[in-house]
Formats: C-alpha cells, structure tokens, sequence
C-alpha cells in the first residue's frame, strides 16, 4: 500500500447505533452495510457481541452479521469482550473482531465491569481461542487522551495497555479517543511517541468529535505517520458507559478531507453521502457531518436511492 493510501476502519454500524435512543431495525443495518460497501468501504464494524443486557440496540447482532450480504476482499469485523461473544460472533459467520479495554481504571470498570489488570487474561483468552480459529484480532484502547471519571490520562497507561494488546497477536491496535478530548499537539506527541515504540502499521487513530477537534486530530496523527482511521458514517456515535461522548468523526467529513488533501481511500464521496442520507432518513435528524449538509444544500447527492 502506497504512503498515500488511507485505510478507514467504518465504526457507525457498531460505535455509531449502540448509541441511538432507539433500537433501530434489523434490515436498517443491514441496508447501512451494503450502501457502505457500495461507497467502497472494505472494513466495517458491523456489530457487537457484548452482553445483551448492557447493550440492546446490538442484541441483534447475529441477524445482522448472518443476514448481510457479503463482498469479496470486505471486512466485516463485531466487537467481543469475551470468549462468550466470541462464541456468538463464530456462530454468525464473523471472521475478524474486535477486543477493547480502557487505558483508565474507572472507564475500564465502567464499560466491562473488570480492572485493567483482571482485564488482560480475559481478553488473552479471547485473542488465543480466536487465532487458533484462524480469526483477525484488532485491539482497541479507550481513554487514551482523557477519561470521563479520572481527566487525563498517562501516556504511560496508553503504552502498557497497547503492548499488552500487541504482546496477545493483534495485528493494530486502534488509540480511542473516547470522549473527544486530545489537541493536535498531544495527539501528534502521542503518536510520535507509540510509533517509535510499535510502528505506524501496527496502529490506528479513533477520534469522537465532542468538541469539533476530531479532523485536526486526524491531521496531526497523520503527521506523526497514521494511515489507519475509524469514523463514522454521518458521525453517529459515542460510548453509552462514557458520559459526555459524543459521535465519532464522520467517515464523509474524513474522506472529504483527505482526498482533497491529495490523498486515496478508494471510497466514492457521493455514494457515501447518500448512506449518510439514508441514516438521516430512518432516524429522522439532521446529523454530525458538515460534507453531507454541504452536499445536500449544494443541489442534492447522486444515485441517492440506490
Ligand atoms: P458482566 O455482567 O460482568 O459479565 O459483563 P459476566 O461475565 O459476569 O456475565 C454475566 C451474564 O452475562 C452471564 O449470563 C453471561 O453469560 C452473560 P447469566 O449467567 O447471568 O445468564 N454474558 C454474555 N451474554 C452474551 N454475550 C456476551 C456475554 N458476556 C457475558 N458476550 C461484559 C461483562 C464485558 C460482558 C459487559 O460489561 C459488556 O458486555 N460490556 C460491553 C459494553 C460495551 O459494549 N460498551 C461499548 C463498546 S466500547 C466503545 O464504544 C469504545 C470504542 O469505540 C473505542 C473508543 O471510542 O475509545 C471501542
Ligand atoms: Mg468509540
């Protein structure tokens, strides 16, 4: 892949929906994936096989993990704390996943109920079990650049968490800004400071855009030599056990961006619009993406229905 090429990791099916209000339907998500993969986007998180009870609006992700229709060279990756999940994730058909924990002690508790440290044979397992299946493991870290319940957070903690992920196979390991908190300065420092320990292909960059720094942030982890990056479509999104989180940058507003700042992603802007339209359609709001208002006011998107 040249060092031009951008690779975005789609999270609105999972970061954006476990968010909503509402349980939306089943043929909803589905529709939402197959426009997606009809923009040319070739990783998606699709869903997420955590406990049903902390997170209903994913309950059903078998439907839709078994439902979808797959594509030839997409990835259709769910989220799973533990080899229960893992369990169900296998039984629909998902050949990649996702594990996460928290660079924070109370946000790890928060989200899944265990401390860092009772967190990592846990998820140990999860990656074993998954890679004797012959699965992909990608590894997340929550709370790198502020906590919702501690404030700031070690860059220290950051490291100790993505090593630990690292240590268990994981081929990237994404940095969560969780809440929306990091600078451009901090987030290039950061960066700079985990690629010279692990290498820029071994990570990812994930920002919420709380408090609209999300695309700066993106520049300044591209900067220090990121090429992977989570969005959502229209920038739903946010974390249910992190007060105050809100979207994830929005994959139009990102891919705009980067393709006129010379760079590729092989994703086609028009037919993402039309997704993020699709979303605003069903949920009935405006939402987060400044591109797709932009699109709309500017006389409409193209091949919207299809
Ligand atoms: P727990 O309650 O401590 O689990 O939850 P447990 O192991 O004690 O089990 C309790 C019951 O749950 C048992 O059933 C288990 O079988 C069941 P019972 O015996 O009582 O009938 N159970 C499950 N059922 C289905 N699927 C499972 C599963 N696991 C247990 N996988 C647990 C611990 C981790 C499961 C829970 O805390 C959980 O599901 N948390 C997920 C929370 C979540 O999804 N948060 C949002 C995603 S993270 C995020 O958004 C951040 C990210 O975007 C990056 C960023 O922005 O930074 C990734
Ligand atoms: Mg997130």
């Amino acid at each position: 892949m040249s060092d031009n090429h951008i690779t975005i990791f789609e999270v609105g099916p999972r970061d954006g929906l476990q968010n909503e209000k509402e349980m939306i339907q089943t043929e909803v998500k589905i529709e939402l994936i197959e426009r997606l993969v009809r923009a040319g986007v070739k990783k998606i998180e699709a869903t997420s096989f955590v406990n049903p009870k902390w997170i209903p609006q994913l309950s059903d992700s078998k439907e839709v993990a078994t439902k979808i229709r797959r594509e030839e060279g997409v990835v259709y990756s769910a989220l799973v704390p533990n080899v229960r999940g893992l369990e169900r994730a296998r039984e629909a058909g998902i050949q990649e996943i996702a594990i996460f924990m928290s660079s924070s002690e109370s946000h790890n508790k928060n989200n899944i109920n265990k401390s860092i440290d009772e967190t990592f044979p846990v998820l140990r397992e999860v990656a074993e079990v998954a890679h004797a299946k012959g699965m992909r493991v990608r590894g997340y870290v929550s709370t790198a650049f502020g906590c919702p319940f501690e404030g700031e957070v070690p860059l220290a903690s950051v490291v100790k968490v993505t090593e630990q992920l690292l240590n268990m196979g994981v081929y990237e390991v994404s940095i969560g800004d969780t809440i929306g908190v990091g600078n451009p300065r901090e987030v290039k420092q950061s960066f700079s400071s985990l690629i010279s320990l692990f290498g820029s292909d071994k990570l990812a960059g994930h920002f919420h855009d709380t408090k609209g720094m999300g695309l700066a942030n993106v520049y300044a982890a591209l900067e220090a030599g990121i090429r992977t990056f989570d969005s959502s479509i229209a920038g739903l999104g946010g974390c249910p056990y992190a007060p105050g989180a809100s979207g994830n940058i929005s994959t139009e507003d990102l891919v705009n961006m980067l393709h006129q700042m010379g760079l590729h992603t092989g994703i086609e802007l028009e037919k993402l619009a039309a997704a993020g339209k699709f979303m605003e359609r069903v949920l009935g709001r405006k939402l987060q993406s400044k591109v797709l208002a932009a699109m709309k006011s500017a006389g409409g998107i193209k091949n919207e229905h299809t």
